[in-house]
C-alpha cells in the first residue's frame, strides 16, 4: 500500500502563529516563575525546541520517552523508556506533547508524575484530536484542534518518517 502525504492540513505560517499564541499564554500565566519543561520524545522535540525559545521565564528542559498499552487485565499501563534526569518535587512542571489522541498516554503519565509531588503539573500539546478521546483528558494549553485524521510533519511520524516536514500533512493510504 502506497502512502500519499501531498495534502497540507496546517501550513508552517499557521504553526508559527500557534507558537506565538501558546507561548504568550504561558508567559502570561507563569509570569516569570521558573518552569520545568518536560518534552515527550520523540514527536515533541521540534515543538519543545520552538516553544522554549519563545518563553520568557527561566526554564529547565528535560525529556521523557513513554508509551502506553492496554493490558489484558488493566485499562492501561505506562512504559517509561527514558525517565527524567531532574527532580520535579515542588517545581512548576509543563508536559509538552506533540498530539493527544486517545489521551491514554498523558493521563497515565500525569498520574505517575503527580506522585513526585510537583507544585503544579500542566499539559501543553501542539495538536489535539478530541474526537478520538477514550479517557477524560483536556490539555491546559492546546495549539490546534484537528479532525480525526492521521497527520505527519513538525515532529510527528509514520514509522519514523516525515518528522522533518515543516508543515502538517494528512496521510492517505492508496
Ligand atoms: P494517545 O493520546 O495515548 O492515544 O497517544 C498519543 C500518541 O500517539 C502521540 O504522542 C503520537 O505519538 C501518536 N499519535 C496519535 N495520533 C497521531 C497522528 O495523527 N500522527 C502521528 N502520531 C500520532
Ligand atoms: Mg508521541
Amino acid at each position: 500500500m502506497a502512502v500519499n502525504t501531498d495534502e497540507v492540513l496546517i501550513s508552517h505560517a499557521e504553526i508559527e502563529q500557534m507558537l506565538d499564541r501558546v507561548s504568550a499564554e504561558l508567559n502570561r500565566d507563569y509570569n516569570g516563575k521558573p518552569l520545568v519543561v518536560v518534552g515527550i520524545l520523540t514527536g515533541a522535540f521540534i515543538f519543545t525546541a520552538d516553544l522554549i525559545r519563545r518563553l520568557e521565564m527561566p526554564v529547565i528542559v528535560d525529556f521523557m520517552q513513554v508509551s502506553s498499552y492496554v493490558g489484558e487485565y488493566s485499562t492501561g499501563e505506562l512504559k517509561i523508556k527514558k525517565d527524567l534526569s531532574v527532580d520535579i518535587k515542588d517545581m512548576d512542571v509543563l508536559i509538552v506533547e506533540d498530539i493527544i489522541d486517545t489521551g491514554r498516554t498523558l493521563s497515565l503519565l500525569k498520574e505517575q508524575l503527580k506522585q513526585r509531588e510537583p507544585r503544579s503539573l500542566k499539559i501543553c500539546t501542539a495538536f489535539d484530536k478530541p474526537d478520538r478521546r477514550v479517557v477524560d483528558l483536556v490539555p491546559d494549553y492546546n495549539g490546534i484542534t484537528i479532525p480525526d485524521e492521521f497527520i505527519v510533519g513538525y515532529g510527528l511520524d509514520l514509522d519514523g518518517k516525515y518528522r522533518d516536514f515543516d508543515d502538517i500533512r494528512i496521510v492517505r493510504k492508496e
